[in-house]
């Protein structure tokens, strides 16, 4: 796709596709639209008059346009009531826009939408969100499919409107939101890839190929032997059943001063989960080649920052490996010793992201950080708890879970607070070790978080995404295809990007 920006009247511009916007219930039609409606004699004022377009967020009709006008079509999009045109009324106006476009063989697109000002947005941030959409909205995935891609889309050209003194502004919200995209369109790739192609080593390879490409980026793989030198018995335990080489990714994106603290993110890479010895059942078991999500994010978010040159300095922690049963692998009732000298029997072999992630958090102390965030796919009980809507968000400061809760809801990558209260430490009493990693059922999300927060250095503050119910869809859902999302990319990099502020 080529991207570009024009400042030009929307009755001069020449496009197969003029997207316009509307108002619902009656409201007058915005000057942009008048404009080309009274070079065409009135039809769009006739169409909404007479109720073929409500004009309710996310409604679209296509108009075939006479002579008269240098456009082929014009695409009027609908916006809600003018009186409350939000953010999110945007988003999902632009999302139906770019949709309706892409079943029509017009080739290029001129969008007006970006030239309104839906409260919360600056033109910036209105032509970031349209490059974020786009990406979104068109990803594929077919890299495991032979013979010929399907039919590629007409869609070749999209031009994003703005008036003259906002050109600049909507010029780097442009570039900034395809940066964005790139680094959602790799999340949801790692995270779709099967495990016998997306295995820890590959995971390295992806990421050795990003800090390549990107003079701030560095990469550190750790290997086997060095887990055993850093005494990761956690991460070792997991991989102990697979014929497949246990990988400890160490991302880091200098973008500032070297005395600064940095924030570091953490993955969860199970490269396949089948749950070890505590073997999961048959149904659905292909679906835990997305166990890599959380860290298919960190990455995907390393990416995003990089194009974002953002002057701050983040590390991402992405320890990968595979869940497999085997006469090698460990057993309920083993005990294992993580890198912090802590002890863990292992009462399930499933709850094996916690094990990874105690190591990692762990390792997460050497940089000092301020802040850590860990982003998993750990628990089904999450999936119980909040269905597909939002991520649950634990942790040990409030300040730090607020500001993520109501980022996600601008974003609208949610996330909800779930408690860590000192009791859900009891479930996990060992008789033999220092802690168990599993509980009894109940409180599954909350107790895989009292798990992690023993492991979380001293004095950081640290919040605890369980991705299980977001990282994927099962099957197509409101409109979002089948397969992984890449939640996250956008929460934490806009996080990343508000500390500046
Ligand atoms: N990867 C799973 C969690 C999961 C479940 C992710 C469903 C996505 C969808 C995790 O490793 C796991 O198996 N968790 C167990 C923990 C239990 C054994 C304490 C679970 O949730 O059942
Ligand atoms: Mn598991
Ligand atoms: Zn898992």
């Amino acid at each position: 796709m080529e991207f570009h920006v024009s400042t030009a009247a929307a009755e001069k511009q020449r496009t197969d596709c003029l997207m316009l916007p509307v108002y619902s219930k009656g409201a007058v039609l915005p000057p942009i639209t008048r404009r080309v409606d009274q070079a065409i004699g009135g039809l769009i004022k006739q169409v909404m008059d007479a109720g073929d377009m409500q004009g309710d967020a996310g409604n679209t009709l296509l108009l075939p346009v006479a002579a008269g006008l240098p456009c082929k079509r014009i695409l009027l999009v609908g916006c809600g009531a003018k009186a409350d045109f939000s953010r999110k009324n945007y988003l999902t106006a632009v999302r139906a826009a770019f949709a309706a476009w892409g079943k029509t063989r017009l080739s290029n697109a001129a969008c007006y939408l970006t030239a309104e000002s839906p409260r919360g947005t600056d033109p910036y941030r209105r032509a970031r969100l349209a490059a974020e959409c786009w990406h979104d909205g068109a990803y594929k995935f077919t890299t495991m499919k032979s013979g010929d891609a399907e039919d590629s889309p007409a869609q070749q050209q999209l031009t994003l409107c703005v008036v003259n003194r906002q050109a600049a502004a909507a010029r780097k919200g442009l570039k900034h939101g395809i940066g964005i995209g790139e680094g959602i369109d790799l999340a949801k790739d790692l995270g779709n890839l099967p495990g016998n192609v997306c295995t820890p080593s590959y995971l390295a390879q992806v990421a050795r190929g990003i800090a390549k490409g990107n003079s701030k980026i560095t990469l550190d793989v750790l290997g086997e032997a060095e887990m055993r030198k850093l005494k990761m018995g956690a991460m070792l335990s997991v991989t102990a059943g697979t014929s497949e080489p246990a990988k400890f990714l160490v991302l880091h994106y200098k973008g500032s001063a070297a005395s600064q603290a940095p924030v570091v993110l953490v993955g969860k890479g199970i490269t396949f989960d089948a749950g070890g010895i505590s073997l999961k059942p048959p149904p659905q078991m292909d679906e835990m080649k997305y166990d890599m999500c959380g860290a298919a994010t960190v990455v995907g978010v390393m990416r995003a920052v990089a194009h974002l040159d953002l002057p701050i300095k983040v590390v991402g922690l992405v320890p990968a490996v595979e869940n497999m049963p085997s006469g090698t692998a460990i057993k309920p009732g083993d005990v294992i010793t993580t890198a912090s000298g802590k002890t863990v029997e292992v009462d399930n072999t499933d709850a094996e992201g916690r094990l990874i992630l105690a190591d990692a958090l762990h390792y997460s102390a050497r940089f000092n950080p301020d802040v850590v965030i860990d982003m998993a796919t750990l628990t089904g009980a999450c999936v119980v708890a909040l269905g597909n809507e939002a991520a649950g968000i634990m942790g040990n400061d409030d300040e730090l879970i607020e500001t993520l809760r109501k980022l996600g809801e601008e974003v609208g990558e949610r996330v909800w607070p779930l408690p860590l209260y000192n009791e859900y430490l009891s479930y996990l009493k060992s008789e033999w070790a220092d802690i168990k990693n599993a509980g009894s059922r109940w409180g599954g999300a909350v107790t895989a978080g009292a798990f992690l927060q023993e492991f979380v250095p001293d004095k950081v503050a640290w919040a605890h995404l369980d991705i299980a119910g977001v990282a994927y869809h099962e099957r197509e859902h409101n409109g979002f295809p089948k397969g992984a999302s890449g939640f996250g990319v956008v929460l934490i990099s806009t996080y990343l990007e508000n500390l500046l502020k």
